[in-house]
C-alpha cells in the first residue's frame, strides 16, 4: 500500500478565512488548531508515521506584537488542553526550533511533553515552533563545529545527525494551503525531494478528506530521485 511516510504541513490563510468572515485574525487561529487536531487524527489513522507542522516560522516574529502574543499563548494553551489525549492516543511530540528566545514556561511544557510522549511510536508529530530552515541548518553547522569533526568525515548522512531530529526521515510530500506555492523557509533539508501539494483552501478549511486526496494524489506521481524512468529495463 503507498503511503507517505513523513509529511510535512504549511498551514497557511488563517488570517485571511477570519478576514473574509468579518472576524478577528486570532479567530483563524483558533480555527485552525481545531483543524489540526482532525488532520492528525486522519494522519494517524492513515498509518503515517511522521507529520511535521509549521506553527510558528523565525521570521513571524515581524508580526504585530499583539499577534506574536496571541500565538505564543495558544501554543501554551493548546498544549495544556491537547497533549494528554494525543500521549493517550500514543502520539510522540517533538518541538523543532530555536527554544532560547521562548518564555520559560513554555519551554519547560515542551520539556515535559517531550519526555512524557517519548515512547510512543505510533506516529511522531513534530511541532516547528521558532523554526527556520536556514537556522536549523546553521545550527547545525554550530553543532559540528563544537563537535570537532574534521572536513573528510562530513557526509550528508553525518550532518543529518546534526539537525534538530536526527532520526527524522526526509519529507516525502508537503502540503501548503492558503493558495501560495513556496517553502518559506521550512525544512530546507528534509524538503529535498519531497512532492508538493498545494491548495488554495485557507487551513481551517482544510479537512480529512482534503488531506485522503493529496495523499492519493502523492501516490499517483512518479518519484525518479534524479534517475530516469524504468532505468531497470535498459
Ligand atoms: C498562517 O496563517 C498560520 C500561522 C502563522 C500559524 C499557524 C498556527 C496554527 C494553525 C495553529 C496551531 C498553532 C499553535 C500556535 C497551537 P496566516 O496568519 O499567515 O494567514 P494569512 O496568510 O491568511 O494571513
Amino acid at each position: 500500500m503507498c503511503l507517505p511516510k513523513h509529511i510535512a504541513i504549511i498551514m497557511d490563510g488563517n488570517g485571511r478565512w477570519a478576514s473574509e468572515r468579518g472576524l478577528p485574525r486570532q479567530e483563524g487561529h483558533r480555527q485552525g488548531v481545531k483543524i489540526l487536531k482532525k488532520i492528525i487524527k486522519k494522519t494517524s489513522e492513515l498509518g503515517i508515521k511522521y507529520l511535521t507542522v509549521y506553527a510558528f516560522s523565525t521570521e513571524n516574529w515581524k508580526r504585530p506584537d499583539h499577534e506574536v502574543n496571541f500565538l505564543m499563548k495558544l501554543m501554551e494553551r493548546t498544549m495544556a488542553s491537547e497533549t494528554d489525549e494525543l500521549i493517550s492516543n500514543k502520539i510522540k511530540i517533538n518541538f523543532i526550533g530555536r527554544r532560547d528566545c521562548l518564555a520559560k514556561e513554555l519551554k519547560e511544557k515542551i520539556k515535559d511533553v517531550e519526555k512524557s510522549s517519548r515512547k510512543n511510536d505510533r506516529l511522531t508529530l513534530n511541532i516547528a515552533f521558532n523554526y527556520g530552515g536556514r537556522a536549523e541548518i546553521i545550527d547545525a553547522v554550530k553543532n559540528v563545529i563544537d563537535n570537532d569533526l574534521q572536513a573528510d568525515n562530513i557526509s550528508e548522512d553525518v550532518f543529518s545527525k546534526y539537525l534538530y531530529q536526527p532520526d527524522l526521515p526526509d519529507v516525502e510530500l508537503l502540503i501548503r494551503t492558503g493558495g501560495d506555492k513556496r517553502i518559506s523557509n521550512f525544512l530546507l533539508w528534509q524538503l529535498a525531494y519531497a512532492e508538493m501539494f498545494f491548495s488554495d483552501k485557507y487551513w481551517p478549511d482544510f479537512s480529512a478528506d482534503d488531506l485522503q486526496n493529496a495523499v492519493t494524489d502523492f501516490c499517483n506521481r512518479e518519484r525518479r530521485f534524479g534517475g530516469l524512468k524504468n532505468a531497470g529495463d535498459n
